[in-house]
């Protein structure tokens, strides 16, 4: 289990309990999160999962890999050094406690 800090671009804050192996993008839905769309479901097709994930976390969850690098590069938002497609973030014990933040939008 990980608990994730969801900051929505409000400022308002959720801690979401997701299970291991679930990824960033499914914690967020679940709870409907404003600011989280993820059209094609997971399936690194959209590019509308857009996360930042908080500076403090970015070496820890590694890098994105090329091919959702480049579906970053048709993000409606601006790529950040935190930029994340959230449903390439699976999580696990070591991801207890990781912020991300929301864009506004994802369109
Ligand atoms: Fe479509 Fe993440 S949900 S790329």
């Amino acid at each position: 289990m990980a608990t994730v800090t969801f900051v929505e671009h409000s400022g308002a804050q959720h801690e979401v309990v997701v299970p291991n192996g679930d990824s960033v993008m499914q914690g967020a839905m679940r709870k409907m999160l404003d600011g989280m769309v993820a059209e094609c479901g997971g399936g690194l097709a959209c590019a509308t999962c857009h996360c930042y994930v908080d500076d403090a976390w970015i070496a820890r969850v590694g890098p994105a890999s090329e091919m959702e690098q480049q579906m970053l590069d048709f993000s409606s938002n601006e790529t950040r050094p935190g930029s994340r497609l959230s449903c390439q973030i699976i999580l696990s014990d070591e991801l207890d406690g990781l912020v991300v933040r929301l864009p506004e939008s994802q369109f």
